[in-house]
């Protein structure tokens, strides 16, 4: 299973990279934003900054809505480094664009994928990556986590080469449930991989551990 982490802050990526277990990089406009990155200069540097730091793949999102705006915008994008990835919105030229990038050799990452049919559909396109939010699904009161085991099932069913993408992972029970399921894919915020350290047996038992260190040694 791979890592992801889903962020546009530069020091959370370095973070988890220097943890050694980070593979690559979710970002979307909101993030983006989040981080004032704005222009189309800054936005092509910034890009390029992620990709300098990690090893694996770093999605970068269009705004454009349209067919040929998308095209135009995720060419751009794709020319900065060949670790980059264009993500792509779940609408209907969203899928004519993936189809195209698909047959230019171009990756895509399909974003904002709330149900099995729209899995299917982007497979069928030819995505590199899918993305379904579990979060924003529990958010609603559906099961986010059911839908992942779903589009397990159906890409196994057929050898669908589209990996699945967890994202919108809030906590480490989302993660571990993934992987469990089969997800290809993890993108979460650096909370929730550090929060896969923690155990208060593990703490109590360290500190227990240094303390009869200590008492042995006479200190
Ligand atoms: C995925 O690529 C999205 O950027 C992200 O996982 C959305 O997460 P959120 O629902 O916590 O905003």
């Amino acid at each position: 299973m791979k890592f992801f982490i889903d962020t546009a802050n530069l020091d959370e990526i370095r973070e988890a990279y220097d943890l050694g277990v980070l593979d690559g990089v979710t970002t979307n406009p909101s993030l983006m934003a989040k981080e004032g990155i704005s222009g189309e200069a800054n936005v092509r540097a910034h890009y390029k900054a992620i990709c300098n730091i990690v090893d694996d793949k770093v999605s970068a999102e269009v705004i454009a809505t349209d067919f040929e705006g998308m095209i135009r915008e995720g060419k751009e994008l794709a020319k900065i480094d060949d670790k980059i990835v264009v993500k792509i919105p779940m609408i209907k030229d969203g899928i004519k664009a993936i189809k195209y990038f698909h047959s230019e050799g171009i990756r895509t990452n399909c974003t904002l994928v709330f149900s099995a049919g729209q899995a299917i559909l982007a497979a069928k396109a030819g995505a590199s990556y899918l993305s379904p939010f579990i979060g924003r699904l529990d958010d609603i009161s559906y099961d986010g986590l059911e839908l992942i085991g779903q589009i397990v099932h159906i890409y196994q069913n057929y050898g669908f080469e589209t990996e699945i993408l967890a994202a919108s992972v809030r906590h480490t029970m989302h993660l571990i449930k993934c992987a469990e399921l089969g997800a290809d894919v993890v993108t979460c915020p650096l909370k929730v991989i550090t929060g896969l350290l923690k155990h208060p047996l593990t703490d109590s038992g360290l500190a227990q551990f240094l303390a009869d260190h200590a008492k042995a040694a006479g200190k």
